[in-house]
C-alpha cells in the first residue's frame, strides 16, 4: 500500500473541529515507559496544554459582536482550540500528570494578543492568527520529532497540528481577499 508517510503529513479531516471521543478510548498510559520517556512526554503535554489555552483565549477575545463571516470563523477556531486544550488535558491525566500551575500566564498572554489585535482591526486579527499559528505548527513539529509518543497520542497531536495548518490557510486567504486590489492588476 502506498502510504506516504515520509514527507507528506498524514491526512486529517480538518472540517471536523471537535472529533468524537468514546469512553473506551480513555485509558491510563505510560505503563512500562522509562522515566526519561515519561518526563519528555510530561513536558511536551504541559507545553501543548498551556499553548492551547493561549490559542483559545486569543480567538475568544478577537470575536466582536458584529454578525459577520469573520466572527463565525473565529468562533469555529475557538471551538477547535478548546478541543485541542481538552485533548492535552485528557492526555495529561491519562498519564498521571497534572497541568502546569503557571498556565494562567498563558491565559493573560492570550487575552493581551486577543484584545490588542481586536482593537487594531481585522487585518491585525488575521496577522496575529497567522503569526501565532505558524509558531504553533513549528512547535508541534519539534515535539513530534523529539518525543517518543504512544501511537494514539501522536495521532491526536498530528490532527491538532493539521488543524493549526488549516487555520493559517484560512487566515491567509482572508487576508488576501481583504487586500486592496491594485489598479491594472
Ligand atoms: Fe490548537
Ligand atoms: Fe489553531
Amino acid at each position: 500500500m502506498a502510504e506516504r508517510q515520509a514527507t507528506a503529513k498524514p491526512r486529517h479531516d480538518i472540517s471536523i473541529i471537535r472529533p468524537e471521543v468514546r469512553a473506551e478510548q480513555i485509558k491510563l498510559r505510560g505503563e512500562g515507559h522509562s522515566p526519561e520517556r515519561l518526563e519528555s512526554i510530561r513536558k511536551g503535554l504541559r507545553a501543548l496544554h498551556t499553548l492551547e489555552l493561549m490559542a483559545q483565549t486569543i480567538y475568544r477575545f478577537q470575536i466582536t459582536k458584529e454578525r459577520s463571516e469573520m466572527n463565525g470563523m473565529l468562533v469555529a477556531a475557538m471551538c477547535n482550540e478548546m478541543g485541542h486544550h481538552q485533548d492535552f488535558q485528557v492526555k495529561l491525566y491519562e498519564y498521571g500528570f497534572r497541568p502546569s500551575l503557571l498556565r494562567w500566564a498563558y491565559w493573560l498572554v492570550g487575552f493581551a494578543f486577543g484584545v490588542g489585535s481586536r482593537l487594531l482591526g481585522r487585518r491585525a486579527v488575521l496577522k496575529t492568527g497567522i503569526w501565532v499559528e505558524s509558531k504553533a505548527v513549528h512547535h508541534y513539529a519539534q515535539l513530534l520529532a523529539t518525543i517518543d509518543w504512544d501511537d494514539e497520542t501522536r495521532r491526536v497531536i498530528e490532527k491538532d497540528q493539521a488543524d493549526e495548518d488549516g487555520h493559517i490557510g484560512r487566515w491567509k486567504s482572508m487576508l488576501t481577499a481583504a487586500a486592496p486590489v491594485p489598479a491594472d492588476a
